[in-house]
C-alpha cells in the first residue's frame, strides 16, 4: 500500500482534494478572509488518508473555516506523549479509563476520543461488508486489503485493526501537515523562494488545464524537490528520540563502551540543525539540496534504518502535489 506505484494509483483523489482546497482558497482571497493554513493542510491531510483507508473521506475540507480538524486533539496526545515516553505507565492508565472521565480530564480530546470509535466501526463495517465504498472507487484501501490478506486471524481483530487505523491516521496526519505549513509560510514569506519555484513548475506544466499535475514528473523537478527536503527537514516530524538495541555485540563509539542491549537513541533535531551539515541551519535553503547532493545522508527525520517511516513515498508524494 506505500509502495511508489500503489501510491501513484491514488494520483487522482489527491489531485481532486488539493483542487478542493484551492479553490476555498481562491474564496478566502475574494472574501478578504484570513486563513489558517495550518488547519487547511489538517483537514486535506486527514480527508486524503482517510479515503486510502477506508474508501470514505471525511470531508473536513468542507467544514467552515476548516473548525473539523484534528489539530488540537493530536497536538494534546503529541505532548501527553512527550511526558508518556518517562512515565511508561500513563498510556496504560490512559486506556483504561472510560471516555466520560478522558473527556472530564482533556475535554480537547472529544475529537480523538469520537475517532477512535469511528475507526473501530469503520474497520468492522468494512469485515462485515456494511462499507462498501471500496467497489466504487478504482484506488486500492488500506483496510480492505488487511482484512482479505493472509494475515494470522489474531492479527485481524477488530480491536488491533482499530489501533492500526489510529496509528496510520495519527502518523499519516499530524506530519504532513505541518510540513506543509512549514513549507507554505517559507514559500510564501520569501519572494525569492516563491518566484523560483513558480518558474520552474511554470517551465514544467505550461498549461495545468490541458495537462493534470503528475507526481512521477514533478518528482523530478530539483528545486521543488529542495523545497520538499528542506519542509520535511525544518518540520521534524518525530522529534522524541528513536531507540535502538544491539542484542548481538556491544558497541565501541570513541572512548566508550556500550554494552548489548542498551537503548542508543539520538533527536533528529541535532542532525537538522548541525552547521557543519546544514550551514545557517534555520533558514529554508532549497539549493542546498541540489548544490550537495551527498546531503540525503543527513535527511533524518524519517528516521533510517528497517524501522524507517513506512510512509515516506505517501508524504513525498503528498508534499509534491500539495506544493
Ligand atoms: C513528514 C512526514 C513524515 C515524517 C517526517 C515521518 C517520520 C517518521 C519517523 C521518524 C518514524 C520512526 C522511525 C524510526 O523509529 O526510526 C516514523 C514511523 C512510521 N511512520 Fe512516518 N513520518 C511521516 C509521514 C508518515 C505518513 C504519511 C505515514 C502513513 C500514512 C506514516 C506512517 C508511519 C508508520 C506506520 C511508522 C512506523 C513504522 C515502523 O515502526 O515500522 N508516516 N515516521
Amino acid at each position: 500500500m506505500f509502495s511508489r506505484r500503489r501510491i501513484a494509483e491514488f494520483q487522482p483523489v489527491v489531485r481532486d482534494k488539493v483542487n478542493k482546497l484551492c479553490n476555498k482558497i481562491v474564496q478566502y482571497h475574494q472574501d478578504g478572509n484570513v486563513l489558517r493554513l495550518n488547519r487547511a493542510w489538517s483537514a486535506m491531510t486527514a480527508d486524503i488518508i482517510t479515503e486510502y483507508a477506508f474508501a470514505r473521506s471525511y470531508d473536513q475540507l468542507d467544514s467552515p473555516e476548516f473548525e473539523e480538524t484534528y489539530l488540537e486533539a493530536l497536538q494534546t496526545i503529541y505532548t501527553t506523549g512527550h511526558f508518556g515516553l518517562h512515565f511508561p505507565i500513563l498510556f496504560p492508565l490512559l486506556n483504561s479509563l472510560p471516555d466520560w472521565l478522558t473527556l472530564k480530564l482533556k475535554p480537547e480530546l472529544l475529537s480523538i476520543v469520537k475517532v477512535r470509535r469511528d475507526l473501530g466501526v469503520q474497520v468492522s463495517e468494512i469485515r462485515q461488508g456494511i462499507n462498501e465504498s471500496h467497489k466504487m472507487v478504482e484506488h486500492p484501501t488500506i483496510f480492505r486489503e488487511l482484512i482479505e490478506s493472509d494475515l494470522p486471524l489474531q492479527e485481524k481483530s477488530d480491536e488491533r485493526l482499530g489501533d492500526e487505523a489510529q496509528l496510520i491516521i495519527a502518523a499519516g496526519l499530524v506530519t504532513t501537515s505541518w510540513a506543509l505549513a512549514v513549507a507554505s509560510f517559507h514559500i510564501v514569506n520569501k519572494p525569492e523562494i516563491f518566484l523560483k519555484l513558480r518558474k520552474e513548475l511554470e517551465a514544467a506544466i505550461p498549461d495545468p488545464a490541458l495537462m493534470p499535475v503528475d507526481w512521477l514528473q514533478l518528482e523530478k523537478l530539483p528545486y521543488l524537490n529542495g523545497c520538499v527536503h528542506e519542509a520535511v527537514r525544518l518540520s521534524y516530524g518525530v522529534t522524541t528520540r528513536s531507540p535502538r538495541l544491539q542484542p548481538e555485540a556491544e558497541i565501541k563509539y570513541k572512548e566508550w563502551t556500550i554494552p548489548r542491549n542498551t537503548p542508543v537513541s539520538m533527536t533528529n533535531v541535532d542532525v537538522c540543525h548541525d552547521e557543519n551539515i546544514f550551514p545557517d541551519s534555520k533558514s529554508f535553503v532549497p539549493e542546498r539540496w541540489i548544490e550537495n547532493t551527498r546531503l540525503d545522508r543527513y535527511f533524518v527525520s524519517f528516521g533510517k534504518g528497517s524501522r524507517q517511516c513506512l510512509g515516506i513515498k505517501y508524504a513525498s508524494f503528498l508534499f509534491i502535489v500539495g506544493i
